[in-house]
């Protein structure tokens, strides 16, 4: 038996942001030890919603390249380019014929996007988790490490594969699909808007004041934190219901500052917000700083991130072919001469 395998990705629609990071790239990074890691840039998940064509491929490379900057090394792990590996959208078309469709409609990303998007929903928003399902389903993957807000797609993944692959085309001994399971880590998990502390971080909120980004300038960072939401009262805690904000801008601080909950807990006590911020923004810039001179270097020179691709991709493409030509059998496909 080999190591277990782990397989996510991110979408390339702008910059990433701390969310991103702390929900779930920084976790690839601890797996990859231990774990035979596969990670993605999911660009066929970026045009599910409208996008402009001009700016893709660079966005692409650019996350390809975040991934590198935060720590994903190509000698413990492969990272590829979703759209260049075709067995996803081949798989996904096999899982959309075995989806019911009202599993798609109670999706609550769908429903939210949805509602922003009015008259032009796309068949392939409504189809995204399936395609999702698909990314994970092909590399055999025992966990993916996500951020809170993918766990309904995670079970989705989940129940395509037992009760809609396995269940139908499999026997108890020969399964057809690995059933999954979501990594989701407490700490991270849900970083929320610095405009709003019950709504999460999201790359779609039209006010970039929300979100920090990991490419944002210290500047911005510092002006950003400054102006982010608080309340009246004076010290930091974590758990108050009534004090959104204050949980998660002291959670991200324990986290950037790398102190811990506890630790910071105790240091901010008594802070007032005039005091904290700073401290914040220090630390978040800190963080920040190697990730973005490590980007640059990658940006400035593509050679190593296209042998990075290239070689990922070869990878990918071994265990997600097999992986679909097993699928493919179940289903009685025809075989290839
Ligand atoms: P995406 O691109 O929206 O987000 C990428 C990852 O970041 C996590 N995340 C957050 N974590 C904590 N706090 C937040 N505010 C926050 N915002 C985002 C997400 O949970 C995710 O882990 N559908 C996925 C991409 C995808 C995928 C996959 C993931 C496509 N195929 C296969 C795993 C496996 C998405 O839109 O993530």
């Amino acid at each position: 038996m080999g190591r277990p395998r782990v397989l996510s990705g991110v979408q390339p629609t702008g910059a990433l942001h701390l969310g991103n990071w702390l929900g779930a790239i920084r976790n690839w990074v601890d797996l990859q030890d231990s774990h035979d890691t596969f990670v993605c840039v999911v660009d066929l998940h970026a045009i599910t919603v409208p996008h402009a064509p001009e700016r893709l491929a660079q966005d692409t490379l650019s996350t390809a390249a975040l991934y590198l900057a935060c720590g994903m090394d190509p000698q413990r792990c492969s990272i590829f380019i979703q759209s260049q590996v075709s067995a996803h959208s081949e798989l996904g078309w096999l899982l959309n014929c075995v989806t019911p469709l009202n599993w798609l409609e109670r999706m609550i990303q769908f429903k939210e996007k949805a509602v922003k998007h009015g008259d032009n929903v796309s068949v392939g928003l409504l189809d995204y988790p399936v395609l999702m399902a698909a990314d994970i389903l092909l590399y055999d993957a025992d966990l993916v490490p996500v951020g809170e807000d993918q766990k309904q797609h995670l079970e989705l993944a989940r129940d395509i594969a037992q009760q809609r692959v396995n269940a139908r085309f499999g026997s108890k001994d020969a399964p057809v699909l690995k059933v999954p399971k979501p990594m989701i880590l407490k700490e991270g998990a849900r970083v929320m808007s610095l405009t709003d502390g019950r709504s999460k971080m999201s790359k779609s909120d039209p006010n970039e004041g929300s979100r920090i980004t990991l490419l944002d300038p210290p500047e911005l960072i510092t002006k950003k934190i400054k102006r982010a939401k608080t309340d009246p009262e004076r010290g930091l805690e974590f758990g108050n219901p009534d004090r959104p904000e204050t949980d998660n801008l002291l959670g991200l601080y324990s986290i950037l500052s790398g102190i811990g909950r506890e630790a910071a807990a105790a240091e901010c006590a008594e802070m007032g917000w005039g005091q904290f911020k700073p401290l914040l923004a220090e630390a978040t810039v800190a963080a920040l700083e190697p990730i973005q001179a490590r980007h640059r270097e990658l940006m400035a020179d593509r050679s190593e991130l296209d042998r990075v691709l290239t070689e990922g991709q070869q990878n990918a493409e071994t265990v997600a072919n097999a992986t679909l030509q097993r699928v493919r059998d179940a289903l009685g496909l025809a075989k290839r001469s």
